[in-house]
């Protein structure tokens, strides 16, 4: 992955006194699920909202395949989709209406939209409601008529603003298969998430921001790893060990921390998947016998409260 779809440059976004977006800088690669992680306020919608041109920015700009949100909002239209957080759509009575007129306004055929329509409608349970009112429909499915945009549009950029907030989790499944599907077709994905679950399950890479500052960028496993001592890695042993092998061993496998009782040794170190191989070799070279080995990773949840700052003020294990 290299090409850069969107840039986002030196992007700020005041509303008065409130800076939503505080000089966010960010690469979003071709063909990447991108997700933007972070707590209620930080600004992901107003980021993504200026991604599609609705919001101007205060200062900076986003370049979608090097056209300017602010110079190319007319070009940048036809490269992005949407679908929103809160979607409005009260100027039409149904979805099956609704999702007909955004099929013909990107480009559909009335055959091809009706046949894309149906299919689609199918795979996210909607077609029965397809002659309801908007007004009568539940949040959980207004939000997958406003998903299924998306699906119909097959846009480059494709957004999706905390799409399965309100999915039950059968149906959160679903969203995630076939954002990945849109993905793999060759759109370039992001995501706005406060759901740690969602971001870990469906993005490529990461950003956590917090009151629109960009506090970490990376793959789930990258940010994982950049918590110091974040892995643990239990050894169950036979025999009792020696101080002068815990000693090597706290060196050997630069642990931040290590306990040891009852026969279990428990450490806290960093990239614990090549700290168990080391800690395994100095034990049986010493001839102690490890009869179990386990890893825990951190959640995402722990990454972002790391990052936040939340979890650090809650004295977390280091
Ligand atoms: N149109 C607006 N007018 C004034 N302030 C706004 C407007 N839109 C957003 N804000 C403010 O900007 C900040 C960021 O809001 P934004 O909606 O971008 O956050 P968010 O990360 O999407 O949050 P959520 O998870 O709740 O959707 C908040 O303080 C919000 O109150
Ligand atoms: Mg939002």
């Amino acid at each position: 992955m290299s090409n850069v779809a969107v840039k986002i440059i030196n992007l700020v976004k005041k509303f008065g006194n409130v800076t939503a977006v505080n000089n966010l800088n960010l690469d979003i690669y071709e063909g990447e699920i991108f997700g933007l992680l972070g707590p209620n306020g930080s600004g992901k919608t107003t980021t993504l909202l200026i991604i599609t041109t609705v919001y101007k920015p205060t200062s900076g700009d986003v370049e979608i395949y090097g056209y300017s949100v602010t110079r190319h909002g007319d070009i940048v239209r036809r490269l992005v989709g949407i679908a929103f957080q809160e979607p409005k759509a009260l100027w039409v009575d149904n979805p099956y209406e609704l999702l007909l007129w955004h099929a013909m306004v990107v480009g559909y055929s009335v055959i091809g939209a009706r046949r894309v329509i149906r299919d689609i409608m199918e795979e996210l349970d909607l077609w029965e409601h397809r002659g309801k009112f908007i007004s009568e429909l539940s949040g959980g499915t207004r939000k997958k008529v406003e998903i299924a945009k998306l699906f119909i549009q097959k846009p480059k950029i494709a957004i999706f603003d905390e799409p399965t907030a309100q999915l039950d989790v059968t149906t959160k499944h679903r969203v995630w298969d076939k954002i990945k599907a849109l993905r793999d077709e060759g759109s370039t994905i992001i995501v706005a998430t406060n759901d740690m679950l969602e971001a870990e399950r469906l993005a490529d890479r990461i950003a956590i921001i917090h009151k629109g500052t960009l506090k970490a960028l990376g793959t789930p496993s990258e940010l994982k790893d950049r918590i110091p001592g974040g892995d643990i890695i239990e050894l169950r042993v036979d025999n009792r060990i020696p101080d002068g092998i815990v000693k090597s061993l706290i060196e050997a496998i630069e642990a931040r921390k290590l306990d040891y009782s009852d026969g279990v040794i428990r450490a806290y170190v960093n990239r614990g998947e090549e700290k168990i191989a080391i800690a395994i070799d100095i034990l049986s070279r010493n001839n102690i016998k490890v009869r179990s080995v386990s890893l825990k990773e951190p959640t995402l949840d722990d990454v972002f409260f790391y990052f936040t700052g939340a979890r650090l003020e809650e004295g977390r294990i280091q």
